[in-house]
């Protein structure tokens, strides 16, 4: 992991009166849990979203370790995460949803069986491996994703 560092951190999405995150200033350190809570729309997704490099910063920049990630690329930033709404693949059982990452990145099969059962073990997912998420609860979804 490593620490991540937004510095007045902005977001105006265009055609809008006020920003949706005005001059974020947080430090997290590595291997910190934190949370953010707030009332709806306050700017909580667009925050991370920000940190994952899915909206741009009008203002301002977020650093990931000591690295200015502004103009990094998504893919090249190394940040999991999961999506407030679940972006599972409506087709796919959660075995095979838990399993494309490590698919596109070329691992082996024996280590993405290995993988995906160590994870679906901690999460409590064993017995769900077969099921497609139409048939799993908001929370079983949110844990594969
Ligand atoms: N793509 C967008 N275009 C324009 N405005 C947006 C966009 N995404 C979010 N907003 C606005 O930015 C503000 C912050 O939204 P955000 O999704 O960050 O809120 P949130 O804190 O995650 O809320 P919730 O608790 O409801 O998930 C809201 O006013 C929202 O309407
Ligand atoms: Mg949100």
């Amino acid at each position: 992991m490593a620490s991540v560092t937004f510095e007045s951190a902005t977001r105006v999405f265009s055609g809008a009166s006020k920003p949706a995150v005005d001059s974020l200033n947080l430090q997290i350190e590595d291997g910190e849990c934190v949370v953010l809570v707030g009332p709806s729309g306050c700017g909580k997704s667009t925050s991370l979203r920000m940190v994952a490099g899915l909206e741009p910063t009008t203002s301002g920049r977020v650093l990931i370790g000591d690295k200015d990630m502004t103009g990094v690329r998504p893919r090249s930033r190394d940040v999991a995460m999961v999506f407030q709404s679940y972006a599972l693949y409506p087709n796919m059982t959660v075995a095979q949803n838990m399993a494309f990452a490590l698919e596109n990145m070329k691992v082996s099969k024996s280590e993405i069986k290995e993988r995906v059962q160590w994870a679906a073990s901690m999460l409590e997912l064993d017995e769900l491996l077969e099921r497609k998420p139409s048939a799993l609860s908001g929370g079983q979804r949110q844990r594969v994703a």
